[in-house]
């Protein structure tokens, strides 16, 4: 499936609850609250089993389409620590706060930009109409210290953006590879903020994971690459998505810009929490390399093999979050279906099959008929070599449709008497629930060609 191809449109559902993904993360094995058995830590998770296959295999496929499909595009893995000049540089220790305001009456805290603009006009509290204090600043860095020795340990951040190592290993990349502008350098990496107000789940957290383009530019060629990206990166959200119209762009208004942006776009997406950003795509001209090259001393300029101009190069950068993805992907996804027959509606995740953390369910017919059995753990190991399998013979073929489906499992095999005569299996697929017979010789490359990108 190429990026532009998608998976089939399903009707049109109602927005999910976000409580319902919460259940159903916790119920598989998908996402848990860090520190649950110390009653938790808002706004930071760990991901379970299930939880780590579906995560690996969004940010492979970013990876793959950004990465490996682009010759002029590479790759780092910066560290979470830098040094703490970094963030003088870059504008965070200056400009990275919230403001807040607190209810006098019901002591609720509010950010000011989430205010309703009534309550600001009036300065009052939008949940008790109480009078509001003075706005405060508060900086999301998150400090930390390097060193043991008390007084010789010095103060540093947790990256507040992880695009930063990008800037800092720029140079060592054009050095070390053959890169010549434009090129771009793309990362996948954790970043900390000490939100002010974490929540919505692995919507605004306090530990949360990036991806990032950076993409050096001639000035004048500026306009051209930020266009590019912008669209692929619309096309990109829009392959992956069921409802394809819960998907827009709104530019930012002058007095939202931050501080490094001189133009940007949000990819927006609808879910319960209204419309709210997937990935920002920001113009950050030459920012970050002529703020590194005055705060370190080193030049960051780039000359040009062919004409010998030498220039800061301008960037523009796409910056998504692999948590918002893992989200937005499963409110996309999840639907219950009803049941014809009355009985309990069905749960299904319909997520893009190259995505889903389990691309394959192997079950025997019946687990006392040992021919049924052996056959079906035979199929299941030679499929695991390839991709994620799961074996299943406890309950009934009904039960064991349902579980699969409720993790977004695209397709089950069923090994039955007739295969043990024709070598043949059943193979159900999820959203339309269609069965079909497939040779067991030809099985892999069946469920190889559904379920990997190419
Ligand atoms: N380098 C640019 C930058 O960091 P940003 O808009 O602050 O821009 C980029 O962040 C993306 O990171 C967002 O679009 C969102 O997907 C994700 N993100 C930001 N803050 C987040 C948080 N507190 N929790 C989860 N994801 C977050």
């Amino acid at each position: 499936m190429t990026q532009t191809e998608s998976v089939p449109a399903v009707n049109d559902t109602p927005l999910v609850p976000i409580e319902k993904i919460v259940a159903l993360c916790k119920r598989r094995g998908f996402v848990y609250p860090n520190s649950e058995i110390y009653g938790g830590v808002a706004g930071i998770y760990d991901f379970g089993p299930l939880g780590v296959e579906f995560r690996n295999n969004i940010r492979r496929y970013w990876w793959w389409s950004m990465v490996q499909t682009h010759d002029n595009v590479v790759g780092i893995e910066g560290a979470n620590i830098t040094h703490p000049r970094v963030w003088e540089a870059s504008g965070h220790v200056e400009n990275f706060v919230d403001r807040l305001v607190d209810c006098k009456k019901c002591k609720r805290r509010w950010r000011v930009d989430h205010l309703p603009p009534e309550n600001l006009e009036q300065n009052k509290c939008p949940n008790c109409g109480g009078e509001l204090t003075e706005p405060r600043k508060f900086n999301l860095l998150m400090e930390t210290y390097l060193g043991v020795v008390e007084g010789d340990r010095m103060k540093t951040y947790l990256r507040g953006e992880a695009c930063q190592n990008i800037y800092l290993d720029y140079d060592n990349v054009l050095k070390s590879s053959r890169m010549q502008i434009p090129f771009g350098i793309c990362q996948i990496g954790k970043a900390y903020r000490n939100e002010v107000t974490p929540g919505n789940f692995l919507f605004r957290q306090r530990e949360f994971e990036q991806w990032d383009l950076q993409f050096f530019v001639h000035p004048s060629e500026m306009q051209k690459w930020f266009d590019y990206w912008k669209a692929y990166r619309f096309e990109w959200y829009k392959s992956i998505i069921n409802h394809k119209d819960r998907l827009h762009f709104r530019e930012h208004g002058p007095d939202e810009l931050a501080h490094y942006a001189k133009q940007a776009f949000d990819i927006e997406y609808r879910t319960v929490l209204d419309w709210q950003e997937w990935e920002g795509i920001h113009w950050r001209q030459d920012w970050d390399l002529s703020r590194h090259s005055q705060y370190s001393g080193q030049d960051l300029s780039y000359s040009d093999p062919a004409t010998g101009e030498r220039y800061i190069p301008w960037i523009v950068e796409t910056s998504g979050g692999v948590d918002r993805t893992f989200l937005n992907l499963l409110l996309d996804a999840y639907e219950e279906e009803p049941d014809p027959a009355g009985k309990e509606p069905r749960t299904v995740l319909h997520l893009h099959p190259m995505l889903a953390p389990v691309k394959v369910a192997v079950f025997p017919l019946q687990k006392n008929k040992e021919e049924l059995v052996s056959t079906a753990k035979g199929i299941h190991k030679h499929l695991q070599r390839l991709m994620v399998s799961q074996y299943d013979d406890i309950g009934n073929i009904g039960r064991r449709y349902r579980r699969q489906d409720e993790i977004g499992t695209p397709y089950c095999v069923t090994v039955d008497f007739q295969s043990l005569e024709d070598q043949t299996v059943t193979v159900r697929e999820r959203d339309k629930m269609t069965q079909e017979r497939i040779a067991i010789d030809a099985l892999p490359m069946y469920l190889l060609d559904r379920v990997t990108w190419k």
